[in-house]
C-alpha cells in the first residue's frame, strides 16, 4: 500500500502536536539522529515538531530502497516499537498517519528485497545452503579473524550495536503467532537469549560489555548516526519480519539463518578479537556464542521451522524467503565493510574516535 499524496490533514494536531516533548515522552531514549534526506527528515519533524507533511508515494517509490534516506526513515518508525527517542513522545508509536507512511517504506523495502533476493526451491534447501561453510571464506568474520584490526573490530561492534543491544527482541515479536511445538522451542531459544533467568547472561548486556572492552560506548542507539545503511537494512529487516503476521513464515525462517551461521562466525570473531587485543568480555560474547547457537541451531531447525511447517506447510517459501533475503542483506553488509577496509577507508558515515585507553595486551 503507497500513500497517496502528501499527508496534509494537518500540518500540526494530534498525538504530541505542538507538545511532542511534553507528557508521554520517552526522555531517555537516545538521540535522535541527522536526517539523510526528505523521508527520514519527515519523520524527525513529525517527531520534533508534530509536522505532518509526510511525502507521498511518489517520494516513497523514487528512494532507493537500500538507501541511507529509507532506511534511517523506517528504523525511525521501527524504534518506536522497541525504546523510542529522547524528545519523541511515546504517543507517536501508534500514529496512523505515520503508520501508513512506514507502510509505503515497507512496501518499497520489501518489493525490493522479494526481487533481488535468489529464491530457494523449499525451506529446507535455503536452510542446508547455510551449513556448508565454504573452505576457503572471505567473508567479514574471515578476514577478521585472519588480519582484522583492531579498528575495524571496534567499527564493526559500533554498527552491530544497533541490533545486538536489542538481540533477540525483534524475534520476541513473533511468538503469539506461532502455536504448539515451534512456540514451545522458539521460547526456549528466547529464553537463553534474555539471559535464562539472570540478568548479567541477557545477550545485549553481553555485548554492552564487550563494547565497553573496546573503548566503545555501550548506551542504546549510540552510533546510530554513524551507522550506515547496509547495517540499518539488517535491522529493519527484523523489524519487518517480526512486527507483521503476515511475515511469520519470513521471521523463523530468518532466526534460523542467523542461528545456523552463528556458530562458526563467532569462533572466528572471538578469535580475532583475541588476537587484536580487544578484551575478555569481548572474547566472551562471541565465545558465548559459539556454544550456544550450536545447539539454537539444531532446536531452531527442528522444533521452530519444523514444528511450523507441520502445522502451516504454506509457508514453506516463507521460510525459504525470509532466509535467503538474511544472506542477501548480510551479503551486502559484508561487500560493504570489505570495500571500505580494503581501501582503509572508515565503513562508518564518520571514523570513531580513537579508543580512549590503551589496549591491553592479550598475555598481560
Ligand atoms: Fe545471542
Ligand atoms: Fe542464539
Amino acid at each position: 500500500m503507497a500513500t497517496g499524496a502528501t499527508t496534509t490533514a494537518a500540518t500540526t494536531g494530534g498525538p504530541g502536536a505542538g507538545s511532542a516533548g511534553a507528557a508521554g515522552s520517552a526522555v531517555d531514549g537516545p538521540a535522535l539522529p541527522a536526517p539523510r534526506g526528505d523521508l527520514s527528515a519527515a519523520v524527525i519533524a513529525l517527531l520534533t515538531e508534530g509536522s505532518r507533511h509526510l511525502p507521498g508515494g511518489p517520494a516513497v517509490s523514487a528512494a532507493d530502497p537500500y538507501g541511507d534516506d529509507l532506511q534511517l526513515a523506517l528504523y525511525l518508525a521501527y524504534e518506536l516499537h522497541y525504546r523510542g527517542f529522547a524528545g519523541a513522545g511515546d504517543q507517536w508509536e501508534w500514529d496512523p498517519d505515520l503508520l501508513r507512511f512506514r507502510r509505503a517504506l515497507e512496501e518499497r523495502f520489501l518489493t525490493a528485497l522479494r526481487a533481488d533476493t535468489p529464491r530457494p526451491g523449499s525451506a529446507a534447501e535455503a536452510l542446508d545452503a547455510l551449513l556448508v561453510e565454504p573452505v576457503d571464506g572471505d567473508g567479514v568474520s574471515h578476514r577478521l579473524q585472519d588480519s582484522g584490526e583492531l579498528w575495524q573490530l571496534r567499527e564493526y561492534a559500533a554498527q552491530r550495536s544497533l541490533y545486538h543491544l536489542k538481540e533477540a527482541d525483534p524475534h520476541a515479536w513473533v511468538i503469539p503467532r506461532l502455536e504448539g511445538r515451534a512456540k514451545a522451542a522458539m521460547v526456549a531459544v528466547e529464553f537463553d537469549e534474555f539471559g535464562g533467568g539472570r540478568a548479567d547472561r541477557v545477550h545485549a548486556r553481553l555485548f554492552a560489555e564487550l563494547m565497553t572492552d573496546l573503548g566503545l560506548d555501550p548506551a542504546y542507539g549510540r552510533y546510530l548516526d554513524v551507522t550506515p545503511a547496509p547495517m540499518l537494512a539488517v535491522v529493519n529487516q527484523m523489524s519487518l519480519f517480526g512486527l507483521h503476521r503476515a511475515l511469520r513464515g519470513a521471521l523463523v525462517g530468518h532466526f534460523a539463518a542467523v542461528e545456523i551461521t552463528s556458530s562458526p562466525g563467532s569462533r572466528r570473531l572471538a578469535k580475532a578479537l583475541e588476537r587484536a587485543g580487544g578484551g575478555p568480555a569481548a572474547v566472551h560474547f562471541y565465545a558465548e556464542h559459539v556454544e550456544a547457537d550450536a545447539v539454537h541451531e539444531q532446536i531452531v531447525r527442528r522444533d521452530v521451522v519444523g514444528g511450523l511447517l507441520e502445522a502451516e506447510p504454506g509457508l514453506d517459501a516463507d521460510v525459504a524467503f525470509g532466509a535467503a533475503s538474511t544472506e542477501f542483506l548480510e551479503d551486502r553488509l559484508g561487500s560493504h565493510l570489505l570495500a571500505a577496509w580494503d581501501e582503509g577507508r572508515t565503513s562508518l558515515r564518520e571514523p570513531l574516535p580513537a579508543r580512549p585507553v590503551p589496549p591491553v595486551p592479550s598475555h598481560a
